[in-house]
């Protein structure tokens, strides 16, 4: 029996990735990974439809309800995480940066996917689908996926994998958002989100 980490998924919309590691998890290719929580930071996000439809413990924590205190909303977040023994997150299109004591206590035990080969088109305003604008603005011929492990800088952290996209002639920043959700975040996210569990267990068994 293969040892499984409590994980919490973090949303703020549609949750496609979310879907990209149900899926995975109904493959039985996230072995170490036990899918325990979403947390979705708005109403009403189908990130929420997708938990519910497949029987995942789900809550949100609304992030405009907190504005700058960034303490509180963490102290909301840590009530539900808590009490669940979660011990991993994975940040899938969560809208928020984290403070320093936040990070700490989950140190290497966060990790996020950003929609570009980090550190081209990331950090603070690179988002949504403005990273896509910024790749076709400057005309790279190569966009793709980055999974991270999360410090407290935006899109900083050391990195686990990226696949690499080519953009075509024509795109436009929906098309190129797309190919690289289908070719990069979705198949990526799985793979380094069970390759950091994984380290997280032998962790465990074998602490240092
Ligand atoms: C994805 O592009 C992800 O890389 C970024 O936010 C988006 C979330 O999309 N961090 P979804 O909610 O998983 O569909």
């Amino acid at each position: 029996m293969v040892g499984r980490v409590k994980t919490a998924v973090m949303v703020s919309g549609s949750g496609s990735n979310l879907q990209a590691l149900i899926d995975a998890r109904a493959k039985g290719e996230i072995p170490h990974i036990e899918l325990s929580l979403v947390v979705s930071s708005k109403q009403g996000s189908y990130a929420l439809e997708r938990a519910g439809q497949n029987g995942i413990d789900a809550v949100v924590v609304e992030r405009r309800r907190y504005k700058d205190d960034i303490e509180g909303f963490e102290r909301e977040l840590l009530s539900h995480l808590a009490p669940r023994g979660i011990e991993f997150i994975v940040l899938a299109g969560f809208l928020t940066i984290f403070s320093k004591p936040f990070i700490d206590r989950y140190k290497d035990r966060i990790i996020n996917v950003h929609p570009a080969l980090i550190p081209s088109f990331c950090g603070k305003g690179f988002y949504g689908i403005r990273v896509h604008q910024a790749a076709l603005e400057y005309g790279v011929k190569l966009s793709g996926a980055t999974v991270h492990y999360v410090d407290e800088t935006v899109d900083g952290g050391p990195i686990i994998m990226q696949k690499a996209v080519s953009v075509k002639e024509g795109d436009t920043p929906q098309t190129l958002q797309r190919r690289i959700m289908e070719e990069a975040e979705w198949v990526l996210l799985p793979k380094a989100a069970e390759f950091a569990a994984a380290r997280i267990v032998k962790e465990r068994e074998c602490p240092v």
